[in-house]
């Protein structure tokens, strides 16, 4: 693998098997009190520039869970929210921490950030993508349905940071990926242009029932991501009828699974029926966001 994971397209499908698998027996040996301390004495470096509950949450227990420990780096108290150069202050923390886990923006200011580290840098969530989500997102599409040979995974909404990273991961993994988005808030460019390498697997369009027909899993997000505060108003028109709701569920394969990264809003991108009727699989995928991202910092953090 390789020192950080700063995007999906950093991983191969032999790589995201091998997490995958890794997730899998440390979620088995967390159930089972069985203790793992693989990270023994190290530490966790982990800068929010913007708000979490599951990311922050599942990283800190996570690394405690490893043996380690977590320090939460607010940008409002370190000296780079006062114009300190992130090139300095990465050499510096590189120097204390084992591992560097930040959630921001700009990509840039992730692939700068593991380009001056000497540490591995995991991304918890850019404007671009949110790998960690993604893998765990796998591990539950996995245990639900055995595998992805010969699935159909299904994107409702934005063409935002989970739409792109989701597209990467599915069809890394070898499932024919559909989304569907209104016209101006496609995935990113780079995104579309990866597709490109899976002949007949991925599909994009404006008409939700067309995308979803026969999807075994279906996946929404928000309509106005962080950062997207004041478009509010505006993206609550335009993804108006971009929602999981049962007449979308009607022309799914009958035993689809539903996903969501949450916080999930109902009434707009999924109906309160849907959630909860779904609200099994939304959980244990918020739940093996603790068990793959421990799978990652084992396999980035790990001495020789
Ligand atoms: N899904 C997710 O990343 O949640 P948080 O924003 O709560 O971390
Ligand atoms: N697209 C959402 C995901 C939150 C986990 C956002 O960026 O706010």
């Amino acid at each position: 693998m390789k020192k950080d994971l700063t995007k999906m397209a950093d991983l191969s499908a032999e790589e995201i098997n091998e997490l995958l698998d890794l997730a899998a027996k440390l979620k088995y040996e967390r159930k089972n009190g069985i203790e793992h301390h693989i990270l023994k004495g190290q530490s966790l470096g982990m800068i929010f520039q913007k708000s979490s509950t599951r990311t922050r949450v599942s990283f800190e227990t996570g690394i405690y869970q490893l043996g380690g420990q977590a320090l939460f780096l607010s940008p409002r108290d370190l000296q780079i929210g006062r114009g300190e150069p992130l090139e300095d202050t990465a050499r510096v923390l590189s120097r204390y921490l084992d591992g560097i886990m930040i959630r921001t923006f700009a990509q840039k200011e992730v692939e700068d950030l593991a380009k001056w580290c000497t540490c591995p840098v995991i991304n918890g969530l850019t404007d671009y993508c949110h790998p960690c989500q993604i893998l765990a997102d796998l591990l539950t599409i996995r245990e639900f349905k055995g595998g992805f040979n010969g699935l159909k995974m299904t994107y409702i909404g934005d063409g935002n940071n989970m739409a792109n990273s989701l597209i990467v991961g599915g069809l890394t993994m070898g499932m024919d990926v559909a989304i569907a988005c209104p016209n101006a808030y496609q995935p990113d460019p780079t995104v579309l242009e990866f597709t490109k390498k899976y002949p007949g697997k991925f599909t994009m369009t404006d008409n939700i029932l067309e995308a979803a027909q026969n999807s075994d899993v279906l996946f929404t997000d928000v309509w106005a991501s962080m950062g997207q505060e004041e478009e509010a108003a505006e993206r609550r028109k335009v993804f108006t009828g971009y929602q999981i709701n049962d007449a979308v569920i009607d022309v799914c394969h009958k035993d689809v699974m539903v996903q969501h990264c949450l916080p999930a809003h109902r009434g707009e991108e999924i109906t309160a029926e849907v959630f909860e009727a779904h609200a099994n699989e939304i959980f244990e995928e918020a739940e093996n966001r603790l068990h793959a991202q421990k799978a990652v910092m084992v396999k980035l953090m790990k001495k020789a």
